[in-house]
This record gives structure tokens, sequence and C-alpha cells, in this order.
């Protein structure tokens, strides 16, 4: 029996994840236990999880595995500067004393933390490996993927030196094809844009992805001319005279300022069209890129099937047209495709790479990633001593009563809090973790925007939809457990907009409703689509049936279980101080069900919307 332990740490979202003959047993972001958004620290909490959901000490590891090779990441800093120096200084001198204390002496440090939670002396250790980012990123990739050959490709921000790479995956091997190497990175670009329409980089490009169906691609022609330069073949060169993320703190200059007509939009300011066509014009362009190069990688490949990691992989509109665009037949993205996956990685690339084990495909044609159901679970037994330490009336449902008593208050509009077995690994709420609502209520989008998540949203809620029924509501009929594939609802539930709701703006044109499932319909008709399957999601997938027994309807809003700003919730307490503190109308942990008209009021010394930073 082989235990391998991957680790992602010190740049953003640190996770563990731990891996037994190439199966993987746990997986967790640190941020998740700490409760501290994309949380960058030695992530300790979670490796102790992993240990002891594996019954596993750290002296039993055959290796432990980090997903960066510090010294290399180090050469492009220094790199960096050199070739940009003295414009450079700057910022090598903010980030030079962090690299010089932590990242270099990595190998050290990391020893000394793991000697220190073990309780051993560091010659008691397992071997300490590295692989290269963007190995790690390919192999959560591929080797967790239902494929036993694919086209491998990796987009993010930055690894090493590579911003984009290509590889082939065959059985347990991956081969390295080309890659575009820094500061040429569409992952940066699309940051750039994030930064200067007023988001926060590496977290808000999501909301720059949800803005651009309000906006006109008037900027494309000026990106090209001006920022990227595009091959036919979807290879790209930036023009870094724009961009100051090699020279600078920040990511865009005056010159790019200049050519957008302005300085960035300050963060939380008000929304311009502008911002929405900057959002619609890099968005247009991201998608380019990624489509050429998915057709480059099937012509040079000749595979049939598609594997995408690293943080642009995030965006799912893209891969939704990489899907349809048809090149490959099948496309499987990895639920944490940024940097925390990096751990499932480099466990993975350990397990088949270096130690040359064969990969063990699923003979149902399911991937490796369980459904994403990697995280902490909590029994009933464990549930219902503390809900009567907090003096919370409730009552204990049977799995069949549950699945009934909440599928009818959905078709009442409440909403509800549902906790589920093992929490979700990766930046989605699956099902594990999840607000739920009713897809069909015009109002459901607003209520969970403003009573719920305290925030206004241009974007609409993700669907949950029963796998067997994806394609009675959208154009698709694929697999997409991991709400990682956009579609447009199909025509025949599109709802026209009238000459006085077209004039409409923002926030505003949201609220009209778009279809028969206005809570979950964009602007442009589009959607984030989650498919429920029976076998890795069964009572999240009953509550579904239950659901559509009763109202003929096989979807549902699904939004993570956390306020804005806060990590998704992990714990039962997690659960139950958000239920209290948001007008979240029944919380179901396990069997239990509380109701927000039974619970006493909840006393708190602080304001807790003090407590998340925004995101
Ligand atoms: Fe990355």
């Amino acid at each position: 029996m082989a235990d391998i332990l991957g680790i992602s740490a010190f740049y953003h979202d640190s996770a563990a994840c731990l891996v037994r003959d190439g199966t993987i047993l746990a997986a967790a972001q640190e941020e998740r236990f700490t409760r501290k958004k994309h949380d960058a620290s030695f992530p300790g909490n979670a490796i102790r999880y992993c240990l002891q959901e594996a019954h596993c000490a750290v002296t039993d590891l055959k290796y432990i595995v980090f997903y960066d090779k510090p010294l290399v990441k180090f050469e492009r800093l220094l790199e960096t500067y050199l070739s940009f120096a003295p414009r450079g200084r700057r910022s090598f001198v903010a980030a030079m004393p962090v690299w010089l204390k932590e990242k270099l002496f990595l190998k050290a440090m990391l020893c000394k933390e793991f000697a220190a939670l073990a309780g051993v002396k560091k010659s008691a250790l397992p071997p300490l490996l590295f692989t290269e980012h963007h190995e790690a990123h390919a192999a959560s990739a591929f080797f967790p993927s239902p494929f036993r050959t694919a086209a491998v490709l990796c987009m993010d921000g930055v690894g090493e030196w590579a911003t984009t790479s290509a590889w082939l995956g065959q059985d347990n091997q991956l081969t390295p094809l080309w890659d575009i190497p820094f500061p040429h990175s569409l992952g940066l670009l699309y940051s750039a844009f994030t930064y200067y329409t007023g988001f926060k980089v590496n977290s808000g490009e999501y909301k720059v992805m949800g803005l651009a169906p309000y906006g006109e691609p008037k900027y494309v022609q000026t990106i090209y001319d001006h920022l990227l330069d595009l091959k036919p073949d979807g290879t790209f060169r930036l023009n870094m005279e724009y961009l100051n993320y090699c020279t600078g703190l920040t990511m865009t200059n005056a010159r790019f300022h200049a050519l957008f007509g302005g300085p960035p939009r300050p963060p939380e300011s008000l929304l311009r069209q502008q911002d929405m066509d900057l959002a619609r014009s890099i968005q247009e362009v991201t998608e380019e890129v990624m489509l050429r190069l998915a057709s480059t990688m099937q012509r040079e490949t000749g595979a049939e099937h598609l594997c995408l990691a690293g943080g642009v992989a995030l965006n799912c509109v893209g891969n939704g047209k990489i899907l349809r665009a048809g090149p490959f037949q099948g496309v499987w993205i990895q639920p944490a495709a940024g940097d925390a996956g990096g751990a499932v990685g480099a466990a993975l690339a350990a397990w088949h790479q270096l130690d040359e084990q064969p990969r063990a495909l699923r003979t149902d044609g399911g991937d490796g990633m369980q459904g994403a159901l990697l995280g902490p679970a909590f029994s009933d037994a464990e549930i219902e001593p503390f809900l009567r330490s907090k003096d919370a009336p409730y009552v204990r449902l049977s799995d069949a009563e549950l699945s009934n008593r909440i599928a009818e208050e959905l078709a009442a509009e409440k909403v509800i809090g549902w906790f589920q077995g093992r929490m979700e690994f990766g930046p989605r709420a699956l099902g594990a973790r999840s607000i739920i609502g009713d897809a069909r209520s015009p109002k459901m989008q607003s209520v969970m925007n403003l009573k719920i998540k305290y925030r206004e949203s241009f974007r609409p809620f993700a669907p949950s939809v029963l796998r067997e029924r994806v394609a009675d509501y959208f154009e698709m009929d694929a697999d997409s457990p991991y709400m990682l594939l956009v579609a447009p609802v199909v025509e025949g539930r599109r709802a026209a907009m009238t000459e006085a709701q077209k004039a409409l703006w923002g926030i505003e044109l949201l609220n009209v409703p778009r279809s028969d499932i206005p809570a979950v319909t964009h602007v442009d008709y589009s959607a984030r689509i989650q498919t429920v399957h029976a076998e890795t999601n069964p009572r999240y997938y009953h509550l579904l049936k239950a659901f559509e027994a009763k109202t003929g309807c096989g979807v549902i809003v699904n939004t993570s279980f956390n306020v804005r700003g806060e990590p998704i919730v992990c714990t039962p307490e997690d659960a139950y101080r958000c239920f209290m503190r948001t007008e979240i109308d029944t919380l179901v942990l396990g069997n239990c069900v509380l109701d927000k008209i039974d619970q006493k009021p909840l006393v708190e010394n602080t304001d807790w919307r003090k407590e998340f930073v925004l995101d």
C-alpha cells in the first residue's frame, strides 16, 4: 500500500490531497478550515484532515509532493527582473524578501512544518519531491479523467515559466508537447482586465465573465491591435508595453489606461457600460484563443478527447464553446482547475510518472474525482449533539421523508441550506454545501442575492439539473458534474423581452425573466450547468427527483453555502452560523431539519458582515 500526499501552497488557495495506490482518498483547501478565503499559508489543517481520513501518519507516507519547483520560479523572477531592470525594481524589491525568506528555502521550511506536524525529527520524514507547476496541472486534468488517451491543455496566469502548456496523455504517461512562456499569459491578460474593470485579481475573473453578456465586443480589435498578437494556431504574444505585472505592483499601466480612455474603475463603484463592453471584449478574445488552441491540439495529436486545467479552465463559457465547436468528442475539466488542484496533480504525477504505476479507468465511464466530494463529512451522531449544545430545535427525518419535505419547501419558494456528506473540493458547491431554491421562481434570484448573500449581482445562479433531463432544458447533452460548462437554455423555454424591458440596464435587466427557469438564466439565455448523477451524489439526486415528481421540473437553483467573501462552510457549526445570520428558511444537516421560525434569535456582539473581506 502506497500513500502519497500532494500539497499546493504559498501562492493562492493552499490545499492537500491524499492518494492511496492511485485512488484519491481525500482532498481539501486550507481556506475551509481557517475561514480565510483563498488562504495561501502552509495547509496544516488540510493535511491533518487528509491523514486522518486515510488513517495514516506523516511517517507512513511514501512521498510528500509539492506542486511547484521553487528554484525554477525563483529563476523566473530573477530573469524577469534582469530583463526589465531598472523599471522592475519596485516589484522585485517587494517580492524578493518573501521569496528569499520563504520560497527559496521552501524545502527546509516544508521539512520543518512537517516535522512539527508529525512530532518527529526531520530525518524521519518521507522523501519530499517537487513537480513542475504545469506538470501538476496537467496530471490533475488527465489522470483522474475518464479517458485512456487525451490531449491536455493547461492555461493559467503563471507557473514557473509556462503560462500555457500542451501535453499528450496516454495511459499512465503525460508527454509534454509545447508551451508558451511567461510573460505571455492568457490568464494574466484576463486578470489585467479584471483589475481594470475594478474587480479583484485571482477571484474576480468570474465576475468579468458574468458581466460580459451585458456588453458589446467593442474593444476586440483594439485588443488584437495593441495587446495580443494572436496566431492562427492559437499561440500568442502579449505586448508588454501596456502591462505592468513584470515591472510594477499593478496589472496595467498608464499606456493601457490611455488606450481604453481612463483610469481603472475603483472597486465597488458603479459599473459603467464601458466596463461591460470591456468584459465582453476580453471574454470574446479569450474564447477565440481557447478555441484555436483546442483545434490546434486536436490536429496535432489526433486525440478524440480533451482535458483542461489551470485557472483559465474555470472560464466555463469558453469551455462550453470548445465542447460545442466539436473538435473533440469529449471534454473533461479538473473541478479544482486552479492551484488547489495542483495538490491532486502532484500526488498523481508521483504515482503514475515517477513510480510508473498503471491507471485503473473506471468501467462505468466515470472519472476519478468522485463528484469532487473529497472533504470532511459529519454523521448525524456528530450533528445531533452539536444541535443540542446550541439548544436548536430540529426534527430528524428518514431519507424518504427528507426528500419529500424539502422538495415541498422548495416548491413553496423557501430557501434551503443543504449540508450533506463530504465537502466539495474546488471552488464550486455541488450539492454537499449548497444553498438551494426553486429555479422557476421569478423572485428567487433577488431573494437569494439580497437576503442571503448580501450582495447585488449581475450573475444569475447556477442550475443543478438531473443528468437525464439536461437536454430538456439546455442545448447540451453531456455530463457537466462540476458546473464548468455553460450552454444556452433551449429555445422553447425562452421568454422574449418587451421593448420596455429592453430599455432596462444592468442588474435590472437580470430581473426580467428570460425563461421558465428565470433564476438560472442569464440575459443572453446562457446557464452554468451542473448535471446531477445518482452514482456520485445520491442524496442530492433523490431530492431533485422528489422535486420533479411534485412539480414536473428537474432543475433547482444551486449556490454555494456562504455569504459574500466567506469561504464555503465546512462544519455543521459553520453552516448553522450562516443559517442563523441570514434569511435562509430551512437548514438541513444530514437527516436533521431546522426551521428558522422555531429558532431563538442569534445574539452576537460584533457585526459579522465585517468579518469577511469583500471578494
Ligand atoms: Fe497554476
